[in-house]
């Protein structure tokens, strides 16, 4: 089975250029083996949901909140999304948990409420360059995973993307060394304190199509979540080709 690709479009496109980045896509992967998420900004899940009615690809969103409904203006619910034809949602984006302050706190109300809609909650984990350098990147993805994950998550699916902070649009990936070691801490982490979830973990941060062949060949790795290299169709559907 092909590793999953995901897109997140952040902040761009209309939906006249994001229906044409989905046809695009469509045509090129086209009865291949791939399985792709897009995550499109709100304004136009819709659109690009009904532009790819026949792609095969899943629909996904960027975030949601952390309650079923209620008095919170400008939210947007995991059901609402669910009514979307939705089927992933990412929750803890790094932009997210910096700009909206969001605590891992919250993360782990927002992929509770996701997994209750019947969405795959995407939840992002990752340390900026000064816990790395202190070499306290793996206590710190370690304590965010616990606290963005709750224990009472049935059997539900769930995606960890670790994105190292310093590798999100700077141009900088992680090396090879340093996706394993953190994809298999991740790992072995969820094993013992989520048993009885099924994990995927996929890596994000400056992911292209040049290195992307290499990242995805990594055993511990078991797909990628792609920022700027996935606003154009040529780079994303090479990716989403393996590399
Ligand atoms: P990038 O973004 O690929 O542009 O680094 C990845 C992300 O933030 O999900």
């Amino acid at each position: 089975m092909a590793k999953i690709a995901i897109a997140n479009w952040k902040m761009n496109l209309l939906a006249a250029d994001g229906v044409a980045l989905v046809q695009d896509l469509t045509t090129r992967l086209k009865g291949r083996d791939v399985e792709v998420v897009i995550c499109p900004p709100f304004t136009i899940l819709s659109a690009i949901g009904q532009a790819m009615r026949d792609s095969g690809f899943s629909l996904g969103a960027q975030d949601c909140h952390g309650e079923d409904k209620g008095a919170y203006t400008g939210d947007i619910s995991a059901k609402m999304l669910a009514d979307l034809r939705c089927y992933f949602v990412l929750a803890g984006h790094s932009e997210r948990r910096m700009y909206h302050h969001e605590s891992s706190e919250m993360v782990a109300k927002k992929a509770a409420a996701a997994i209750r809609a019947g969405l795959v909650p995407i939840i992002c984990v990752g340390e900026d360059l000064k816990v790395r350098d202190e070499n306290g990147h793996l206590a710190l993805i370690e304590s965010q995973l616990k606290a963005s994950i709750t224990p009472d998550l049935d059997m539900a699916e769930i995606i960890i993307a670790y994105e190292p902070i310093w590798a999100i649009g700077t141009g900088r990936t992680a090396n090879l060394t340093e996706i394993t070691e953190m994809h298999q801490h991740i790992k072995t982490v969820l094993q013992q304190n989520f048993p009885a979830n099924s994990f995927r973990v996929v890596y994000g941060g400056s992911v292209t199509d040049a290195n992307a062949e290499e990242i995805l060949s990594l055993d511990a790795v078991d797909g990628v979540l792609v920022g700027g290299a996935s606003l154009k169709a040529e780079s994303f559907a090479k990716i989403a080709l393996g590399g």
